[in-house]
């Protein structure tokens, strides 16, 4: 599985649009919310292609709710498929969660319960989805806040087996690793070290809220330390992996969002100094050939 490296991005949100489309920022990439561009037409369309013309983007989707037991919502995947056609992002992404019942949209991202039988309901939903919409998905883990006594495995488990089985790719959310393990008591490295390297094509890094006896994922600080220095093992681990900085509440100036994607990008060069950049790598590749 190789979907493109990307570089290190950040997630577009309307307060930066202005700041985008003046100043052009040295950014690598965009990380784009799938429904706030599932519209007839408008401004936010107007917006979306002047910034795909300069940047890469990937679809981020909130709706798929890919544990329900509802029925997939063909007309929304018919909508994503419409809008990937239009835009070409390097890959669509959503949520390993369910997301409402019974027609209900809880707009929440509600965490599941790890058993064989949500296991296989899971991987038949999301094969169906790739089949829809013509390409493989990525599926990132959540931050929870309550765990079922049902569940037969770990989360890492669970995240694995939906990836290997479905033939899917997985967003690794690294603060989310950070905060179910502080949440469930789990350990964050035995997380990441469970998790198979060739699936992970994207992580996420966001900041969240100390609440003294549980972590809350409010994407409304900076990373913290202790995030950077599992994003540190992260890297280690699964190598050149695009990044993107997530920050959705108090969202400060262009400069401080972007400032934390050219951290991570530090933090991965320093890491994998020796490795030349991928561009690099396939000229050098097609040169010898020649
Ligand atoms: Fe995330």
């Amino acid at each position: 599985m190789e979907f493109p490296f990307l570089g290190f991005g950040v997630g577009l949100r309307t307060t930066h649009y202005n700041d985008i489309l003046d100043t052009h920022p040295a950014v690598d990439w965009f990380e784009v919310i799938s429904e706030n561009f599932m519209v007839a037409g408008g401004r936010p369309l107007h917006i979306l292609e002047q910034v795909r013309s300069r940047y890469p983007i990937a679809l981020h989707g909130v709706s798929l709710s890919i544990g329900s037991t509802d029925p997939l919502n063909l007309d929304y995947l018919r909508q994503l498929k419409q809008l990937a056609q239009r835009f070409e992002p390097a890959w669509i992404s959503d949520h390993l969660c369910w997301a409402g019942v019974g027609g209900h949209n809880a707009h929440d991202l509600l965490p599941l319960p790890y058993t064989p039988e949500v296991l296989a309901h899971v991987v038949e939903r999301v094969r169906r989805v790739q089949d829809v919409l013509g390409r493989r998905i990525l599926l990132e883990n959540v931050s929870t806040y309550l765990e079922y006594q049902h569940s037969t495995m770990p989360e890492w488990e669970f995240l694995t087996q939906v990836a290997e089985q479905a033939d899917c790719g997985i967003l690794l959310d690294v603060n989310n690793i950070f905060v179910n393990a502080f949440n469930h008591g789990l350990s964050a490295e035995q997380y990441l070290h469970a998790i198979p390297v060739e699936r992970v094509q994207q992580f996420h890094l966001a900041g969240h809220s100390d609440k003294g006896t549980f972590l809350h994922d409010t994407h409304d600080h900076p990373v913290c330390d202790a995030v950077w220095d599992l994003y540190a093992q992260a890297v280690q681990r699964f190598g050149r992996v695009s990044t993107l900085i997530e920050w959705d509440d108090h969202i400060p100036p262009f400069a401080v969002v972007h400032a934390e994607a050219l951290r991570a990008q530090a933090i991965a060069e320093s890491v994998h100094h020796a490795d030349p950049p991928p561009d690099a790598a396939a000229f050098l590749e097609a040169d010898h050939r020649a």
